[in-house]
């Protein structure tokens, strides 16, 4: 059988932090993406979902375990985790533009500096994208002139700008007024629907429950329940999830 895209396998990850005891974040994860699925990660505040996805795109290390995409692992020597970061894209709940440039220059420059790209090939790309996102009308705009929903959307195209393998969403909708919440949603949905391999941080259920291929229920830095999100969400099979699904719901 072919490799997964992504595979985690027995993850590790303590924070340590001067006069504090070590935190086990991640007590040891597992888990795999198929090119094209997407994956709903779901569990309580604290549970390490934010952890996950910061150890999968590289901003966070781990102490043990492995993270493979698309057969390279993040912990080969030979890894450079600038490219890696490139490649696993990531959305965070809040946005992260650059605040002195215009939409525009939000999804070109990095394209030019990353991906070394001249200024034509990397604005014309960065105007396709901002299309995609329904921000066609707005490259003008500096993150200050965007609402919340219109920022997020220029986030993500400057995330496909890296032509990433792999997505990253961590509640990229929980700091979103509610009446924007849909249509990030189906910004993210019509991804899935071209392909895009995705994990997806959210509380959303509805959202998990249509798109998603796989779910992952975690509390205290473990998987509780994995499975299909019919399995995980509508038939759960431990005590911990159906009461963290009952205050949710
Ligand atoms: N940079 C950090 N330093 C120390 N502890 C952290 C850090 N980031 C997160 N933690 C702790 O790790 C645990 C998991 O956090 P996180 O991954 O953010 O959970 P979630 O995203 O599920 O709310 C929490 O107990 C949190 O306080
Ligand atoms: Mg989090």
């Amino acid at each position: 059988m072919a490799e997964p895209l992504l595979s985690v396998q027995a993850v590790t990850k303590t924070y340590r932090r001067d006069g504090q005891p070590p935190h086990l974040a991640l007590a040891g994860i597992d888990c795999a993406l198929d090119r094209g699925e997407v994956m709903v990660v779901v569990g309580p505040s604290g549970s390490g979902k934010s952890t996950l996805l910061r150890t999968i795109n590289g901003l966070e290390s781990i102490d043990s375990g492995s993270i493979r995409v698309d057969g390279v692992s993040i912990t080969d020597p030979a890894t450079d985790l600038n490219t890696w970061r490139t490649e696993v894209g990531m959305v965070f709940q809040h946005f992260n533009l650059f605040q002195h440039r215009n939409a525009l220059d939000n999804v070109a420059l990095p394209q030019r500096v990353v991906r070394g790209r001249s200024r034509a090939q990397a604005e014309r790309y960065a105007r396709e994208l901002l299309g995609r996102v329904g921000m066609a009308d707005y490259a003008d705009r500096y993150p200050s002139q965007l609402s919340g929903g219109q920022q997020q959307r220029v986030a993500i195209a400057r995330a496909l700008a890296m032509d990433p393998k792999l997505m990253l969403f961590d509640e990229a909708t929980s700091a979103l007024d509610p009446e924007t919440v849909g249509g990030i949603l189906e910004l993210m949905r019509a991804l899935a629907r071209d392909g895009m391999t995705m994990a997806v941080v959210t509380h959303e259920m509805g959202f998990a429950r249509d798109v998603a291929d796989r779910a992952l229920f975690m509390d205290g830095g473990r998987v509780v329940e994995a499975g299909t999100p019919e399995d995980v969400f509508v038939h759960p099979r431990h005590e911990r999830t159906r009461a963290f699904l009952e205050k949710i719901l």
